[in-house]
């Protein structure tokens, strides 16, 4: 669909969108609504949590990285920090990344046994002239920073690896128990965008890999004069795409939060040969003007977003449905 037929079935034409985004954020106009935090999936503990310091006058960043080390430290949660499922050979392994107002980030891929991931992606950021650190390497720097090492792979998660390896099928879970990796994005009282996204990544994926998370671009992608987007569900299909990257040029353009997720998650689906049915992405986005949005493949995503009206689940529209 061309952007004018686009405009035209959904109606966006009237709500007077423009295709320059110089028109949309004109800085003559200051948002009203912010501040604003949105995570993906039902998380309200880490919304609360940085909606705590952005109310307060906190910056962005500090708001997503208190926020996310909620789920971190979430040990019911099994794609997120301790207590995410391992891979296929029973290493938790965990992947996150951080992105600023002015443009910096930082990463780790294949971190084990630290679990708040998203701080030292924080510290890659400001403490290293890198942007990734892998593995040991990563590793032997949180060590260096104070973090200390812990079993991340608990009872649960250790019994429910047992219990998968009797058949060993390697198959996506979609909508893992509603809750997958845990991306944020908030616009403080200065009109400030930071995101972050955290994940022990895909359940029994092969021992190394690493998905979209920790992938500036795929994973998460700021741009303080335009907004920000981040993913969650299946790497491979957020990588092959630059999802968040997209969804935030595509706001650039003049797209809604909505819009610009429906399209990425669009070029999934029609990819040729897509077996986009038995796997899910989704992708949550905010702008400049402190709107947001989210859109999703498959039924059961969902965003928690909060803004002046308070703490809420927003069940998001996804592939089969016209927004
Ligand atoms: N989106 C998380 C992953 O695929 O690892």
């Amino acid at each position: 669909m061309d952007r004018r037929s686009f405009i035209k079935s959904t109606g966006v034409a009237t709500l007077g969108i423009g295709l320059n985004y110089s028109k949309t954020f004109s800085s003559n106009i200051k948002p009203t609504s912010n501040p604003v935090v949105i995570a993906t999936w039902d998380v309200k503990n880490a919304t609360n949590k940085a909606w705590d310091i952005l109310i307060k006058n906190g910056e962005s960043l500090d708001a997503i990285e208190q926020g996310c080390r909620v789920e971190e430290a979430n040990k019911d949660g099994q794609s997120v920090g301790i207590g995410g499922l391992p891979d296929r050979d029973g290493n938790v392994t965990l992947d996150a990344c951080i992105m600023n107002h002015k443009g910096n980030c930082g990463s780790v891929v294949y971190l084990k046994n630290i679990k708040h991931a998203i701080s030292i992606a924080r510290l890659v950021m400001e403490k290293t002239p890198h942007v990734i650190l892998a593995g040991d390497g990563a590793k032997k720097f949180a060590l260096s920073m104070g973090f200390f090492e812990e079993n991340l792979l608990t009872d649960k998660s250790k019994s429910d690896w047992i219990n998968w390896k009797k058949n060993e099928k390697y198959k996506p879970i979609i909508n893992v128990e509603n809750h997958d990796t845990i991306g944020m994005l908030a616009i403080d009282k200065n009109n400030n965008i930071s995101g972050g996204c955290t994940t022990s990544g895909l359940a029994y994926k092969m021992q190394g890999r690493v998905g979209d998370s920790p992938i500036i671009g795929s994973g998460l992608f700021i741009d303080n004069e335009v907004g920000g987007a981040v993913a969650t569900g299946l790497g491979e299909e957020v990588l092959k795409t630059v999802g968040s990257f997209l969804v935030v040029e595509l706001m650039r353009q003049g797209y809604s939060p909505t819009e610009a997720c429906k399209i990425a998650i669009e070029r999934i689906v029609k990819k040729p040969e897509s077996n986009y049915k038995n796997f899910q992405v989704g992708y949550i986005a905010i702008n400049k003007n402190g709107e947001t949005g989210c859109y999703a493949i498959q039924e059961g995503f969902s965003m928690t977003k909060y803004d002046k009206s308070g703490n809420s689940n927003i069940k998001s529209l996804f592939h089969d449905k016209k927004i």
